[in-house]
Protein backbone atom coordinates (compact mmCIF):
# COMPACT_ATOMS: atom_id res chain seq x y z
CA UNK A 1 0.00 0.00 0.00
CA UNK A 2 2.51 2.35 1.01
CA UNK A 3 4.28 1.94 -2.58
CA UNK A 4 1.17 3.46 -3.87
CA UNK A 5 1.73 7.05 -2.19
CA UNK A 6 5.72 6.89 -3.05
CA UNK A 7 4.70 6.16 -6.63
CA UNK A 8 2.45 9.25 -6.22
CA UNK A 9 4.92 11.69 -4.80
CA UNK A 10 7.91 10.56 -7.17
CA UNK A 11 5.43 11.38 -10.11
CA UNK A 12 4.44 14.89 -8.30
CA UNK A 13 8.22 15.55 -8.12
CA UNK A 14 8.68 14.52 -11.96
CA UNK A 15 6.39 16.86 -12.87
CA UNK A 16 8.09 19.64 -10.99
CA UNK A 17 4.90 20.07 -8.56
CA UNK A 18 6.61 19.18 -5.36
CA UNK A 19 6.15 22.05 -2.92
CA UNK A 20 8.87 22.12 -0.11
CA UNK A 21 8.06 24.23 3.35
CA UNK A 22 10.90 26.44 4.76
CA UNK A 23 11.36 26.88 8.65
CA UNK A 24 11.10 30.52 9.27
CA UNK A 25 13.49 31.81 12.02
CA UNK A 26 11.92 35.05 12.37
CA UNK A 27 9.36 37.55 10.28
CA UNK A 28 10.04 41.17 10.84
CA UNK A 29 7.69 43.06 8.88
CA UNK A 30 8.48 42.30 5.47
CA UNK A 31 11.70 40.81 6.61
CA UNK A 32 12.09 36.98 6.44
CA UNK A 33 14.94 35.35 8.57
CA UNK A 34 15.72 31.80 6.86
CA UNK A 35 18.84 30.02 7.63
CA UNK A 36 20.42 32.87 9.60
CA UNK A 37 20.27 35.03 6.19
CA UNK A 38 17.87 38.43 5.95
CA UNK A 39 15.75 38.06 2.88
CA UNK A 40 12.64 40.86 1.48
CA UNK A 41 9.87 38.93 1.37
CA UNK A 42 7.33 39.90 -1.38
CA UNK A 43 5.23 36.49 -0.47
CA UNK A 44 2.58 37.58 2.29
CA UNK A 45 -0.86 38.66 2.15
CA UNK A 46 -0.60 40.98 4.86
CA UNK A 47 -1.01 43.79 2.78
CA UNK A 48 -1.34 46.92 5.22
CA UNK A 49 1.47 45.81 7.21
CA UNK A 50 -0.92 45.26 10.33
CA UNK A 51 0.23 41.64 11.41
CA UNK A 52 2.96 43.50 13.80
CA UNK A 53 1.28 46.79 14.05
CA UNK A 54 1.58 47.09 18.51
CA UNK A 55 -1.88 47.86 18.23
CA UNK A 56 -3.08 44.35 17.45
CA UNK A 57 -0.23 42.53 18.87
CA UNK A 58 -1.51 44.32 22.32
CA UNK A 59 -4.90 43.46 21.81
CA UNK A 60 -4.08 39.69 21.36
CA UNK A 61 -2.24 39.71 24.88
CA UNK A 62 -4.98 41.60 26.43
CA UNK A 63 -7.50 38.66 24.99
CA UNK A 64 -5.18 35.70 26.02
CA UNK A 65 -4.53 37.09 29.31
CA UNK A 66 -8.82 37.44 29.54
CA UNK A 67 -9.62 34.19 27.65
CA UNK A 68 -6.26 32.10 27.24
CA UNK A 69 -5.45 31.25 23.96
CA UNK A 70 -7.53 27.89 22.58
CA UNK A 71 -11.19 28.92 22.42
CA UNK A 72 -12.21 25.31 23.85
CA UNK A 73 -15.19 24.12 22.17
CA UNK A 74 -17.49 25.64 19.12
CA UNK A 75 -19.21 28.65 19.47
CA UNK A 76 -22.35 26.79 20.81
CA UNK A 77 -20.42 25.14 23.37
CA UNK A 78 -19.72 28.05 25.49
CA UNK A 79 -16.68 29.44 23.23
CA UNK A 80 -18.84 32.82 21.49
CA UNK A 81 -17.60 35.79 23.51
CA UNK A 82 -18.20 39.71 23.40
CA UNK A 83 -14.74 39.79 21.17
CA UNK A 84 -16.61 37.41 18.49
CA UNK A 85 -19.99 39.77 18.83
CA UNK A 86 -18.17 42.71 18.74
CA UNK A 87 -16.15 41.92 15.99
CA UNK A 88 -18.99 40.97 13.69
CA UNK A 89 -21.44 43.75 14.60
CA UNK A 90 -18.09 45.69 13.72
CA UNK A 91 -17.75 44.49 10.42
CA UNK A 92 -21.37 44.16 9.65
CA UNK A 93 -21.03 48.04 10.08
CA UNK A 94 -18.13 48.91 8.27
CA UNK A 95 -19.47 46.56 5.50
CA UNK A 96 -22.81 48.05 5.30
CA UNK A 97 -24.35 44.77 5.58
CA UNK A 98 -27.25 43.86 7.86
CA UNK A 99 -25.33 40.84 9.16
CA UNK A 100 -21.76 39.01 9.78
CA UNK A 101 -20.76 35.76 10.79
CA UNK A 102 -17.32 34.34 11.91
CA UNK A 103 -16.04 31.22 11.26
CA UNK A 104 -12.56 29.48 11.58
CA UNK A 105 -11.07 30.45 8.38
CA UNK A 106 -12.21 31.96 5.19
CA UNK A 107 -11.90 28.44 3.61
CA UNK A 108 -14.54 27.22 6.05
CA UNK A 109 -16.57 30.04 5.82
CA UNK A 110 -16.67 29.22 1.42
CA UNK A 111 -17.41 25.29 2.41
CA UNK A 112 -20.00 26.61 5.17
CA UNK A 113 -22.10 29.10 2.52
CA UNK A 114 -22.05 26.26 -0.82
CA UNK A 115 -22.26 23.58 1.95
CA UNK A 116 -24.93 24.43 3.52
CA UNK A 117 -27.37 27.13 1.43
CA UNK A 118 -27.11 25.19 -1.66
CA UNK A 119 -29.31 22.05 -2.40
CA UNK A 120 -28.83 19.41 -4.82
CA UNK A 121 -31.04 20.80 -7.42
CA UNK A 122 -29.85 23.88 -7.10
CA UNK A 123 -27.47 25.15 -10.02
CA UNK A 124 -24.51 26.90 -9.57
CA UNK A 125 -22.48 28.83 -11.93
CA UNK A 126 -18.69 29.24 -11.33
CA UNK A 127 -15.96 31.89 -12.45
CA UNK A 128 -13.33 29.00 -13.74
CA UNK A 129 -10.44 31.13 -11.44
CA UNK A 130 -12.16 30.95 -8.60
CA UNK A 131 -10.58 29.68 -5.32
CA UNK A 132 -10.02 26.45 -4.63
CA UNK A 133 -12.27 26.63 -1.11
CA UNK A 134 -15.64 28.22 -3.81
CA UNK A 135 -14.94 25.24 -5.96
CA UNK A 136 -14.35 22.57 -2.98
CA UNK A 137 -17.30 23.83 -1.64
CA UNK A 138 -19.51 23.94 -5.17
CA UNK A 139 -18.16 19.87 -4.59
CA UNK A 140 -19.42 19.61 -1.26
CA UNK A 141 -23.01 20.85 -2.40
CA UNK A 142 -23.46 17.99 -4.85
CA UNK A 143 -25.23 20.59 -7.12
CA UNK A 144 -24.51 20.72 -10.73
CA UNK A 145 -22.17 23.65 -11.63
CA UNK A 146 -20.58 24.67 -14.83
CA UNK A 147 -17.54 27.03 -14.95
CA UNK A 148 -18.08 30.30 -16.85
CA UNK A 149 -15.00 32.04 -18.35
CA UNK A 150 -12.85 34.37 -16.17
CA UNK A 151 -14.33 37.63 -15.40
CA UNK A 152 -16.74 36.76 -18.41
CA UNK A 153 -20.54 38.45 -18.16
CA UNK A 154 -21.46 36.88 -21.43
CA UNK A 155 -20.08 33.40 -20.68
CA UNK A 156 -21.78 33.40 -17.50
CA UNK A 157 -25.23 34.64 -19.41
CA UNK A 158 -24.84 31.92 -22.01
CA UNK A 159 -24.93 29.23 -19.35
CA UNK A 160 -27.37 30.71 -17.50
CA UNK A 161 -29.79 30.82 -20.23
CA UNK A 162 -29.14 27.25 -20.68
CA UNK A 163 -30.19 26.18 -17.05
CA UNK A 164 -34.06 25.04 -16.01
CA UNK A 165 -32.95 24.72 -12.07
CA UNK A 166 -35.39 26.85 -9.79
CA UNK A 167 -32.62 28.36 -7.70
CA UNK A 168 -29.18 29.51 -9.04
CA UNK A 169 -26.00 30.99 -7.56
CA UNK A 170 -23.28 32.59 -9.32
CA UNK A 171 -20.15 32.37 -7.67
CA UNK A 172 -16.70 34.15 -8.18
CA UNK A 173 -13.87 36.01 -6.03
CA UNK A 174 -13.41 39.87 -5.71
CA UNK A 175 -9.81 40.17 -6.15
CA UNK A 176 -8.76 37.27 -7.79
CA UNK A 177 -5.51 35.73 -5.57
CA UNK A 178 -3.30 34.18 -8.21
CA UNK A 179 -4.51 37.01 -10.67
CA UNK A 180 -4.45 40.04 -9.42
CA UNK A 181 -7.70 41.46 -11.61
CA UNK A 182 -10.87 42.39 -10.03
CA UNK A 183 -14.34 40.85 -11.04
CA UNK A 184 -16.73 42.89 -13.01
CA UNK A 185 -19.52 43.37 -10.07
CA UNK A 186 -22.00 45.23 -11.53
CA UNK A 187 -22.33 43.10 -14.51
CA UNK A 188 -21.96 40.16 -12.83
CA UNK A 189 -24.63 41.55 -10.42
CA UNK A 190 -27.25 43.16 -13.42
CA UNK A 191 -26.72 38.93 -15.04
CA UNK A 192 -27.66 37.99 -11.38
CA UNK A 193 -30.63 40.14 -11.51
CA UNK A 194 -32.38 39.08 -14.57
CA UNK A 195 -31.91 35.58 -13.99
CA UNK A 196 -33.17 35.87 -10.17
CA UNK A 197 -29.84 34.61 -9.17
CA UNK A 198 -27.97 34.80 -5.55
CA UNK A 199 -24.39 35.97 -6.41
CA UNK A 200 -21.30 35.29 -4.03
CA UNK A 201 -18.44 37.39 -3.79
CA UNK A 202 -15.33 35.96 -2.01
CA UNK A 203 -13.30 39.13 -1.70
CA UNK A 204 -10.65 37.89 0.49
CA UNK A 205 -8.33 40.08 -0.94
CA UNK A 206 -9.84 43.23 -1.42
CA UNK A 207 -11.19 44.12 1.76
CA UNK A 208 -8.86 46.36 3.09
CA UNK A 209 -7.48 46.79 0.26
CA UNK A 210 -10.11 48.28 -2.53
CA UNK A 211 -12.35 51.96 -2.56
CA UNK A 212 -11.93 54.59 -0.58
CA UNK A 213 -12.02 54.05 2.47
CA UNK A 214 -11.42 49.90 2.70
CA UNK A 215 -14.45 48.44 2.09
CA UNK A 216 -13.53 46.06 -0.74
CA UNK A 217 -15.31 45.70 -3.84
CA UNK A 218 -18.49 46.74 -2.69
CA UNK A 219 -17.31 49.73 -2.24
CA UNK A 220 -15.11 50.22 -5.47
CA UNK A 221 -17.73 49.99 -7.53
CA UNK A 222 -20.59 51.12 -5.46
CA UNK A 223 -22.38 47.91 -5.67
CA UNK A 224 -22.89 44.81 -3.71
CA UNK A 225 -23.50 40.91 -3.83
CA UNK A 226 -26.27 38.95 -2.25
CA UNK A 227 -23.56 36.93 -0.06
CA UNK A 228 -20.04 38.55 0.38
CA UNK A 229 -17.13 36.29 2.08
CA UNK A 230 -14.01 37.47 3.55
CA UNK A 231 -10.80 36.47 5.81
CA UNK A 232 -8.76 38.21 8.64
CA UNK A 233 -5.66 36.72 6.97
CA UNK A 234 -5.07 38.86 4.23
CA UNK A 235 -5.54 42.96 4.86
CA UNK A 236 -6.22 42.41 8.50
CA UNK A 237 -2.90 40.81 9.62
CA UNK A 238 -4.44 37.85 11.39
CA UNK A 239 -6.31 35.14 10.94
CA UNK A 240 -9.98 33.59 10.12
CA UNK A 241 -12.91 34.22 8.02
CA UNK A 242 -16.74 35.91 7.88
CA UNK A 243 -19.23 35.77 5.82
CA UNK A 244 -21.67 38.94 5.26
CA UNK A 245 -25.43 38.96 4.35
CA UNK A 246 -29.25 39.28 5.32
CA UNK A 247 -30.13 38.08 9.06
CA UNK A 248 -32.40 34.76 7.48
CA UNK A 249 -29.10 33.95 5.84
CA UNK A 250 -26.87 34.31 8.47
CA UNK A 251 -29.25 32.52 10.85
CA UNK A 252 -29.40 30.08 8.33
CA UNK A 253 -25.09 29.74 8.42
CA UNK A 254 -25.62 29.33 11.70
CA UNK A 255 -27.91 26.67 11.93
CA UNK A 256 -26.99 24.95 8.99
CA UNK A 257 -23.46 25.09 7.77
CA UNK A 258 -21.71 22.37 9.45
CA UNK A 259 -17.64 24.29 9.20
CA UNK A 260 -19.28 26.50 11.51
CA UNK A 261 -21.29 23.87 13.86
CA UNK A 262 -18.39 21.41 14.25
CA UNK A 263 -15.35 22.68 14.73
CA UNK A 264 -13.50 25.18 17.69
CA UNK A 265 -14.37 28.48 17.15
CA UNK A 266 -11.70 31.24 16.59
CA UNK A 267 -9.74 31.84 20.01
CA UNK A 268 -11.21 35.35 21.68
CA UNK A 269 -7.55 36.71 21.33
CA UNK A 270 -7.66 36.42 17.65
CA UNK A 271 -11.05 38.00 17.39
CA UNK A 272 -9.62 41.27 19.59
CA UNK A 273 -6.56 41.45 17.61
CA UNK A 274 -9.08 41.95 13.97
CA UNK A 275 -11.11 43.86 15.57
CA UNK A 276 -8.45 46.73 16.39
CA UNK A 277 -7.14 45.67 12.79
CA UNK A 278 -10.66 46.63 11.67
CA UNK A 279 -10.34 50.04 13.80
CA UNK A 280 -6.83 50.43 12.07
CA UNK A 281 -8.13 49.99 8.31
CA UNK A 282 -10.09 52.61 8.82
CA UNK A 283 -8.26 54.71 10.71
CA UNK A 284 -4.81 54.35 9.33
CA UNK A 285 -5.71 55.34 5.36
CA UNK A 286 -2.19 56.00 4.53
CA UNK A 287 -1.44 52.14 4.53
CA UNK A 288 -3.72 51.72 1.51
CA UNK A 289 -2.43 54.90 0.06
CA UNK A 290 0.79 54.26 0.59
CA UNK A 291 -0.13 50.90 -0.92
CA UNK A 292 -1.68 52.29 -4.11
CA UNK A 293 1.43 54.03 -4.84
CA UNK A 294 3.76 51.06 -4.47
CA UNK A 295 1.58 49.13 -7.23
CA UNK A 296 2.10 52.37 -9.00
CA UNK A 297 5.69 52.57 -8.80
CA UNK A 298 6.27 48.56 -9.41
CA UNK A 299 4.16 48.64 -12.44
CA UNK A 300 5.84 51.91 -14.35
CA UNK A 301 9.24 49.90 -13.42
CA UNK A 302 8.20 46.35 -14.37
CA UNK A 303 6.97 47.92 -17.55
CA UNK A 304 10.30 50.10 -18.25
CA UNK A 305 11.95 46.67 -17.84
CA UNK A 306 9.69 44.80 -19.82
CA UNK A 307 8.87 42.33 -18.08
CA UNK A 308 5.35 40.21 -18.71
CA UNK A 309 3.00 42.12 -16.17
CA UNK A 310 -0.76 41.01 -16.17
CA UNK A 311 -3.52 43.21 -15.95
CA UNK A 312 -3.74 44.07 -12.53
CA UNK A 313 -3.88 46.93 -10.50
CA UNK A 314 -3.86 45.97 -6.85
CA UNK A 315 -1.17 44.59 -4.76
CA UNK A 316 -1.03 41.09 -5.97
CA UNK A 317 1.28 41.16 -9.42
CA UNK A 318 2.26 38.31 -11.03
CA UNK A 319 4.34 37.27 -13.58
CA UNK A 320 4.08 34.33 -16.03
CA UNK A 321 6.55 32.05 -16.64
CA UNK A 322 6.70 29.46 -19.79
CA UNK A 323 6.75 26.65 -17.28
CA UNK A 324 7.09 25.40 -13.75
CA UNK A 325 11.22 24.64 -14.26
CA UNK A 326 11.61 28.06 -14.96
CA UNK A 327 8.97 29.42 -11.82
CA UNK A 328 10.94 27.72 -10.04
CA UNK A 329 14.15 28.59 -11.44
CA UNK A 330 13.53 32.08 -10.88
CA UNK A 331 12.09 31.86 -7.80
CA UNK A 332 15.17 30.27 -6.38
CA UNK A 333 17.29 32.60 -8.03
CA UNK A 334 15.54 35.62 -6.34
CA UNK A 335 16.22 33.68 -2.80
CA UNK A 336 19.77 33.35 -3.42
CA UNK A 337 20.20 37.11 -4.19
CA UNK A 338 17.52 37.67 -0.92
CA UNK A 339 14.01 37.86 -2.27
CA UNK A 340 11.06 36.00 -1.35
CA UNK A 341 8.72 35.48 -4.19
CA UNK A 342 7.19 32.23 -4.36
CA UNK A 343 6.81 30.72 -7.88
CA UNK A 344 2.66 29.76 -8.14
CA UNK A 345 2.02 26.45 -10.23
CA UNK A 346 -0.62 24.04 -11.16
CA UNK A 347 -3.08 23.55 -9.35
CA UNK A 348 -3.12 26.02 -7.68
CA UNK A 349 -3.27 27.91 -11.09
CA UNK A 350 -4.25 25.99 -14.44
CA UNK A 351 -2.09 24.27 -16.47
CA UNK A 352 0.55 26.19 -18.45
CA UNK A 353 0.27 29.32 -16.49
CA UNK A 354 2.53 28.99 -13.87
CA UNK A 355 3.87 32.27 -12.43
CA UNK A 356 5.53 33.63 -9.85
CA UNK A 357 3.49 36.37 -7.28
CA UNK A 358 4.43 38.54 -6.39
CA UNK A 359 2.29 40.80 -3.04
CA UNK A 360 3.00 44.49 -2.18
CA UNK A 361 2.75 45.58 1.55
CA UNK A 362 2.01 48.97 2.67
CA UNK A 363 5.89 48.16 4.66
CA UNK A 364 7.61 47.93 1.48
CA UNK A 365 9.68 50.47 0.29
CA UNK A 366 10.42 52.16 -3.99
CA UNK A 367 14.04 50.53 -3.36
CA UNK A 368 13.27 47.08 -2.12
CA UNK A 369 10.52 47.42 -5.35
CA UNK A 370 13.11 48.84 -7.47
CA UNK A 371 15.79 45.78 -6.45
CA UNK A 372 12.99 43.01 -6.76
CA UNK A 373 12.54 44.16 -10.16
CA UNK A 374 15.98 44.68 -11.09
CA UNK A 375 16.89 40.77 -10.00
CA UNK A 376 13.56 39.60 -12.06
CA UNK A 377 14.81 40.66 -14.99
CA UNK A 378 18.35 39.18 -14.35
CA UNK A 379 17.01 36.28 -13.35
CA UNK A 380 15.07 36.31 -16.34
CA UNK A 381 17.95 36.43 -18.78
CA UNK A 382 20.51 34.14 -17.10
CA UNK A 383 16.83 31.71 -17.13
CA UNK A 384 16.55 32.62 -21.11
CA UNK A 385 20.29 31.93 -21.86
CA UNK A 386 19.97 28.73 -20.12
CA UNK A 387 17.50 27.65 -21.92
CA UNK A 388 19.07 28.37 -25.41
CA UNK A 389 22.32 26.86 -24.58
CA UNK A 390 20.33 24.08 -23.75
CA UNK A 391 18.25 23.78 -26.97
C1 LIG B 1 -9.82 34.01 -2.36
C2 LIG B 1 -9.56 33.25 -1.12
N1 LIG B 1 -10.61 32.75 -0.43
C3 LIG B 1 -10.44 32.05 0.69
C4 LIG B 1 -9.19 31.81 1.20
C5 LIG B 1 -9.05 31.02 2.44
O1 LIG B 1 -8.89 31.86 3.51
P1 LIG B 1 -8.21 31.32 4.86
O2 LIG B 1 -6.75 31.38 4.63
O3 LIG B 1 -8.70 32.25 5.91
O4 LIG B 1 -8.71 29.94 5.05
C6 LIG B 1 -8.08 32.32 0.52
C7 LIG B 1 -6.72 32.18 1.04
O5 LIG B 1 -5.98 31.46 1.19
C8 LIG B 1 -8.26 33.04 -0.66
O6 LIG B 1 -7.22 33.48 -1.36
Amino acid sequence: MSLIFEKRLNQHKQKGLYRERKILQKLINVQRIYKSKIFCSFSSNDYLGLAQHPAVIKSFKEAVDHYGVGSGSSAFLGAYNRFHSELELGLAEFLDFPKVLIFSTGYMANLGILGSLVKRKDALFVDRLSHASLIDGVRLSAAQFKRYRHNNPISLEKHLMQSTAQRKFIITEGVFSMDGDIAPLPALAEVAQKFSSLLLIDDAHGIGILGKTGKGICEHFACKPDILSGGFGKAFGCFGGFVAANESIIENLIQFARPYMYTTALPAAVAKAAHTSLVLLQTENWRREKLKSLIKHFRKIAKHLDLPLLLSNTPIQPILMKNNEEAMALSAYLLQNGIWVNAIRPPTVPENTCRIRISLSALHSENEINRLLEQIALGLKLIKINDDSIR
